[in-house]
């Protein structure tokens, strides 16, 4: 365990908080609102940031899509440049905040943003900018990565720089009330994965980052198996925090990660529109069986401390099983089948994708080669 830790970015929790941002935001600031398809007019969060920025000179830039492209947030790079913008104030989910990461760190450069993933561009600096989340998931919201897709060549890579750290979140559960439930699911799912992904590798002396993984593993698991009482406070305001916590690097500090499933996924979600939490769900299980021998203390740990489960010799394997089942018991498929041509066509698309992207490395050991994946997506791809 050796690791530098702070995550700066100032959190409002609670009812009633997007007001907070009046004062969050310097006055003399000018900023750009950035948002989605338009939820956020149909449900009143739209209204609240209005009425909270009336002190504040701001201009608006939406159509922000699910995975969003570099050529949609190029066009709000344009608008930074051009107005002077010193803020910017993301309004949606994992996408837009995502995307507004990107605008933030490709407006202080002269080049193309994409230049920031191939490595050509080292950001050093950013435009400044805070979120008002309205879909728990991905933890965009108080940390220093965000994913974005070219849609011109089918790529989507992350990229992370702690310059476009959120200043501060707003988290007021309320806002979910809107969320369709397909995008609830995708929450649990998305948020159970980014633990699993700093817990499910190997084992480790990090008691604090095993303890606060399984706490939050066993919070998820509850909140799915009360999906059809979902309608409170409570059920709302746990899912939006252990979100949070999922992805805010805490967890991961000092211990291994994986987050194959994840580079795995994106190319799913590339390539075919895969919602990114259901990606992860069609390759965690088919990655965890392959890599079942290097994970198996793990596997077993979760088994006895998430689902409580009995020690065996096929702990790691149920434990495998219990995780599909959960899944399964939201109603998230465990393999994909919505390819057009034969299978092996989709098993080859993905490699020669992850191959492009230079994914060829992947999980804590750096060990699923092509030849790996190849077999994942062979269980993964009905
Ligand atoms: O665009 P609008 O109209 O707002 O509708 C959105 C969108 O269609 C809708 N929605 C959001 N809040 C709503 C709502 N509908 C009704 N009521 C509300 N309150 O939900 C749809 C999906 O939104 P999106 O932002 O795409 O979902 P999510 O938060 O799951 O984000 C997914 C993106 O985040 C990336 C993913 O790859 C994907 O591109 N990730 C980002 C990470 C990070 N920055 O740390 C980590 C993750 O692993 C992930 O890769
Ligand atoms: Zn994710």
């Amino acid at each position: 365990m050796q690791f530098s830790y702070v995550n700066p970015t100032l959190i409002h929790f609670g009812q009633g908080q997007i007001q907070s941002i009046s004062s969050a935001i310097p006055a003399d600031n000018k900023v750009l609102v950035i948002y989605g398809g338009g939820s956020i007019k149909r449900n009143g969060v739209y209204d609240q940031v209005a009425k909270a920025l009336e002190g504040h000179q701001w201009t608006e830039f939406s159509g922000v899509e699910p995975n969003p492209t570099k050529e949609t947030m190029d066009k709000a790079v344009e608008i930074v440049k051009q107005q002077g913008i010193d803020f910017i104030l993301a309004v949606g989910g994992g996408s837009v905040i995502d995307g507004s990461k990107y605008v933030a760190a490709a407006s202080h450069y002269d080049g193309d943003g994409w230049d920031i993933f191939t490595g050509k561009h080292q950001v050093t600096s950013a435009v400044p900018l805070a979120a008002i989340l309205t879909l728990p998931a991905t933890g965009s919201e108080s940390n220093m990565g965000a994913v974005i897709t070219k849609a011109e060549t089918q790529d989507k890579l992350p990229f992370m720089t702690p310059h476009v750290q959120p200043k501060f979140a707003v988290m007021d559960p309320d806002v979910m009330k809107t969320l369709p439930e397909k995008q609830l699911i995708n929450g649990i799912v998305d948020a159970w994965v980014h633990v699993c992904e700093q817990y499910l590798t190997v084992a480790h002396d990090g008691m604090v980052q095993d303890g606060y993984s399984e706490a939050l593993l066993r919070n998820l698991k509850q909140l799915g198996e009360q999906f059809e009482s979902r309608d409170n406070d409570a059920w709302r305001a746990n899912l939006m925090w252990s979100a949070n916590q999922a992805l805010n690097g805490l967890i991961g500090s000092g211990v291994p990660h994986d987050w194959a499933t994840h580079m795995i996924g994106h190319e799913f979600t590339a390539l075919w529109g895969v919602d990114h939490a259901r990606s992860l769900a069609i390759v965690q299980p088919s990655l965890l069986r392959n890599q079942i021998d290097v994970k198996r203390a793990k596997l077993e740990q979760m088994g006895k401390n998430v689902f409580g489960l009995a020690q065996s010799e096929t702990l790691a394997e149920e434990t495998i099983a219990a995780m599909e089942a959960f899944y399964q018991s939201l109603g998230v498929t465990t393999q994909f089948s919505d390819y057009q041509e034969s299978k092996q066509q989709a098993v080859d698309a993905v490699l020669s994708q992850l191959e492009m992207h230079g994914m060829v490395a992947l999980g804590e050991h750096q060990a699923i080669d092509l030849a790996q994946s190849r077999k994942i997506l062979e269980l993964a791809i009905a």
